[in-house]
């Protein structure tokens, strides 16, 4: 099934000038970007895009990191693109993480792991409206 997710590249990864390298690693997976833009979340849009951590002990630290510098949005799409990027992404924790992965080669730590990607369906439906009108996004 051909599927439609939201990648996002963090502020660790935006200050260490990797972005194209990110973007290399996901195309030569096969996805193809979609929609793609740049942006500094404000506080509010960084708390509304994370709204379901809300409460949550890392909530406010993870506010402030992807507020800290810019961020690239961006519409994958692909077969299954939404577990192809999680995937290709690695696990969230760093003892978890897969050899190769994006973030197995450019995460920091927990917080500061390069790269978001969508986990459902449903999520990647919001987090992509989140971002983008349909219009910015190409056929
Ligand atoms: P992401 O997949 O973008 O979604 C939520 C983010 O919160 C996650 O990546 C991490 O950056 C961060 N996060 C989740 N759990 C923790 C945790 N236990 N400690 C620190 N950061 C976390």
């Amino acid at each position: 099934m051909i599927q439609q997710t939201l990648s996002i590249i963090k502020p660790d990864a935006t200050r260490r000038n990797i972005i194209g390298e990110i973007l290399t690693q996901i195309e030569q997976s096969g996805l193809s970007v979609k929609a793609l833009k740049m942006l500094h979340l404000t506080q509010e849009q960084a708390e509304g895009f994370y709204a379901e951590h809300q409460g949550k002990d890392f909530f406010a630290p993870l506010v402030a990191f992807m507020t800290s510098a810019p961020i690239v949005v961006a519409v994958l799409e692909g077969e299954n693109a939404i577990t192809h990027y999680r995937t290709l992404m690695g696990a969230t924790d760093p003892e978890k993480r897969e050899k190769g992965t994006i973030r197995d080669r450019f995460a920091l730590s927990y917080r500061e792991n390069s790269v978001h990607g969508s986990d459902s369906e449903n999520s990647a439906k919001r987090e992509i409206a989140y971002f983008f009108t349909p219009n910015e996004i190409v056929k």
